[in-house]
């Protein structure tokens, strides 16, 4: 039996996850191996107008004995997001030692994608975003607030113990997935943080003779995950860089709707997170048009965590199956389901093979990030 947290948040945040839970309790239905209890927090941006925190203040406590979280959005026109942000998903992942942020940047099939001339064999990428500390990290000041002097500090903090386990991370991932790995940063400009990254980097890319190692800064990274997409293999990166280029991977994937995410505590002494990167869209919110795609994807990812890799690696194939075709896909791809008609396509297509492979140990990636295969 597997506790799941349920954060569904706000905006499309709800309108996604309940399509995720339709998966999880059809799989729960057909396999008596698959046992998971769920559980729903309504924290988010209503509660905090009622309650003036946007979760309890034992909220980690309450967290802290599943054995995986379902997150959807945050963030609403009516609060300050970096109120939103910080004191819900921040605390959670700062809490929680998710210190890895696994998002897979793939074209499936069928997909149309705005970069001219490239298919699904062209993009498939691997992001590994730092996801406790950086640029992210909370650390600064304000003074003179109010006056002309106004001035803000808003510090990135990088360890060598921080950096050191993702970019580990990274090259455990591309041995396993045969891949290379990218480190980008920006140590010409930031003579302190970028120039420790990429000294770290060289270190543990050296335990790894055996894995290809190239760097990029971080702005011809933009550039080349455009003109030249194939050149990426697992790419690890900070938090902030991170965050802005798998948008940028979302983009080319097809649509934000589309991009999964696995926030992890490799270690598991914490439940693992797991969302689509997208936020609360309060421009489509309330509409039923939003995608589900990258919130059933995620939970693929989290099926996978939890060792039940056979049915995360059936997700991805009803997923890829039901995007595939403009009748079982959402307006963002140019189709016509609505966020129901989409989850629903994806259930109808789910199905189990039962010699498709063990879970892999430990990975948390497995199945659900095998790609062209
Ligand atoms: P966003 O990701 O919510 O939306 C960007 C664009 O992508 C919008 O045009 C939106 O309609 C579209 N989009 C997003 N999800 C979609 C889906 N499932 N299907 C189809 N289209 C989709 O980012 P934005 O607009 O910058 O931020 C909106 C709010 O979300 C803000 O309050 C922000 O702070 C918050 N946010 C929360 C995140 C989280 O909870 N992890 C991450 C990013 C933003
Ligand atoms: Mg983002």
């Amino acid at each position: 039996m597997h506790r799941i947290a349920i954060i569904p948040g706000d905006g499309v945040g709800p309108e996604v996850v309940s399509q995720a839970r339709k998966v999880l309790d059809v799989i729960c239905d057909r396999d008596p191996a698959v046992e998971l209890a769920l559980d729903e927090f309504g924290w988010g941006t209503d509660y905090y107008l009622a309650a003036g925190e946007m979760m309890p203040e034992d909220g980690l406590a309450q967290l802290a004995d599943y054995d995986a979280i379902l997150f959807g959005a945050v963030g609403s026109p009516r609060v300050p997001d970096h109120v939103t942000l910080r004191q819900l998903l921040f605390r959670i992942r700062r809490g929680f030692d998710l210190y890895i942020n696994l998002r897979p940047v793939r074209l499936l099939p069928g997909i149309r994608s705005p970069l001219a001339d490239v298919g699904p064999a062209d993009v498939d990428m691997l992001f590994v975003r730092e996801g406790t500390e950086g640029e992210y990290a909370g650390l600064g000041d304000r003074i003179y607030r109010g006056t002309d002097r106004d001035v803000a500090l808003q510090t990135a903090l990088f360890s060598r113990h921080g950096v050191g386990r993702a970019v580990r991370w990274a090259f455990e991932l591309a041995r396993r997935e045969g891949r290379s790995v990218t480190s980008v940063s920006k140590g010409n400009a930031l003579q302190y943080s970028g120039v420790l990254w990429d000294e770290v980097f060289a270190e543990v890319s050296a335990e790894y003779p055996d894995v290809e190692s190239r760097k990029l800064l971080v702005d011809a990274a933009a550039m080349f995950m455009v003109m030249d997409p194939r050149r990426f293999g697992v790419v690890v990166a900070s938090n902030l860089y991170a965050d802005i280029l798998t948008d940028l991977g979302a983009a080319i994937m097809g649509g934000m709707g589309l991009a999964p995410s696995a926030n992890l505590n490799p270690e598991r002494r914490f439940p693992s997170l797991f969302e689509p990167i997208h936020g609360s869209a309060p421009d489509i919110a309330g509409e039923s048009v939003a995608n589900p795609v990258g919130s059933i994807w995620s939970t693929a990812l989290m099926l996978e965590h939890l060792g039940h890799g056979d049915w995360a690696a059936a997700v991805q194939r009803a997923i890829q199956a039901a995007v595939a075709s403009p009748a079982t896909r959402t307006v963002d791809l140019g189709g016509s389901a609505s966020t129901q008609e989409a989850g629903d396509a994806i259930i109808a297509l789910l199905d189990r093979a039962p010699d498709n492979g063990q879970p892999r140990a430990g990975s948390g990636a497995g199945p659900a990030l095998e790609a062209r295969r």
